[in-house]
């Protein structure tokens, strides 16, 4: 527990460890342009004001998954005061709990579905070449039976109540995503359970993040560069003024400065493959930053074990011959572990030859 970052943050010098090599330094974050604009801010007309036209909207989330395999939604459904407490709670857990209550949850062991770690997972700290600058929360959303919920942490105690809301209703919104990719696919006409309902989106994970202040962002980073495992992950930004998460496009890393009660929405690794590389699983990071805290909530939709993961039939043709070979998910799940900071490996193995 001792070793959790946002224990250690104010040490000076920096705690040692977390300094990355030169290639993969963020380097001065200042020359990374903040376009706000950059990825799409999508209008999902789900707030009772009827906005935008849901063909539209098909279109939209079709082109932001290809180009940039993420985009942020607005007027999603969610209250923004369901995210805002979720948020708050959150806060409170990484802040303010008392020691015990942090020893409670903190554990080393990767096997245990909820716990709170360090860096890539606590469990082998000493043998890291490079410590990551953040703190994780980690359990089980979904299925939320009452097994599930008693894993959770029982402080702060509202935090079952409130998110377990709020994974329900994240759960609802990567459905409708889902459904809305599938549509602009051509896999579905959009009636029925849909072609991403099922065992393929069976499961969900709750990553809740914290990054403290640093007081040398340009050497380390809160995430190194890598591309979701799952089929899609659904973020919440803490906080509107602090940003981190970047994406790289075109070999540059843009910002995904948080927009007001707006989730971010990206592409996983079992999407790319379903789509037959139509929809793109992009890396991407996190930096830190020296003044302020930044939290960040992931609900990681992904398959179960023994689903087998292949692209879509009525995606493959003459034109578009089949990128990527079938396999079931718990293949990938064990490989990807393995391929830490080497990103361009992770789909090699599963890769048809042209
Ligand atoms: C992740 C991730 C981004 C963030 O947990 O996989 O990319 O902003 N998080 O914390
Ligand atoms: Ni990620």
């Amino acid at each position: 527990m001792e070793k959790l970052i946002s224990r250690r943050y104010k040490e000076r010098p920096m705690p040692e460890g977390y300094i990355f090599p030169p290639d993969v330094r963020p380097g001065k974050l200042t020359v990374v342009p903040l376009c706000n604009n950059t990825i799409p801010v999508i209008d999902l007309g789900l707030d009772g004001e009827g906005a935008a036209q849901a063909c539209d909207i098909v279109d939209q989330i079709l082109e932001a998954s290809q180009e940039f395999g993420f985009f942020q939604v607005i007027k999603h459904g969610i209250s923004e005061n369901l995210l805002k407490e979720t948020v708050g709670l959150l806060k409170e857990l990484f802040q303010e709990l008392p020691d015990e209550d942090i020893a409670s949850l903190y554990s080393d062991d990767p096997n245990k579905s909820c716990r709170l770690f360090t860096s890539t997972s606590g469990e082998n700290f000493d043998a890291e070449p490079v410590h990551f600058w953040r703190d994780s929360l980690k359990h089980p959303c979904h299925p939320l039976s009452e097994e599930c919920y008693q894993l959770w942490p029982k402080k702060p105690t509202r935090y079952r109540d409130v998110v377990g809301e709020c994974s329900t209703q994240v759960r609802e919104l990567a459905w409708k995503i889902l459904e809305l990719m599938s549509q602009g696919l051509g896999l579905g006409p959009g009636l029925g359970p849909g072609y991403f309902r099922g065992e393929v989106s069976q499961e969900m994970l709750l990553s809740a993040n914290y990054y403290p202040p640093c007081p040398e962002p340009s050497l380390t980073l809160g995430l190194p560069k890598h591309g979701d495992p799952n089929l899609l992950t659904i973020l919440l930004q803490g906080d509107d003024h602090v940003s981190g998460l970047q994406v790289l496009k075109d070999g540059e890393w843009i910002s995904v400065v948080p927009f007001p009660h707006a989730l971010v929405v990206n592409v996983g690794y079992q999407l790319q493959v379903i789509s037959n590389g139509k929809l793109k699983s992009s890396e991407h990071r996190v930096v830190t930053n020296s003044s302020a805290a930044r939290i960040s909530a992931g609900f990681f939709v992904m398959p179960s074990h023994d689903c087998l993961i292949e692209p879509a039939a009525t995606l493959i043709n003459a034109s578009n011959p089949q990128l990527y070979k079938g396999f079931p998910y718990k293949d990938f799940f064990l490989n990807f572990g393995k391929t830490l900071g080497k990103t361009e490996q992770v789909l090699d193995r599963f890769k048809l030859q042209g």
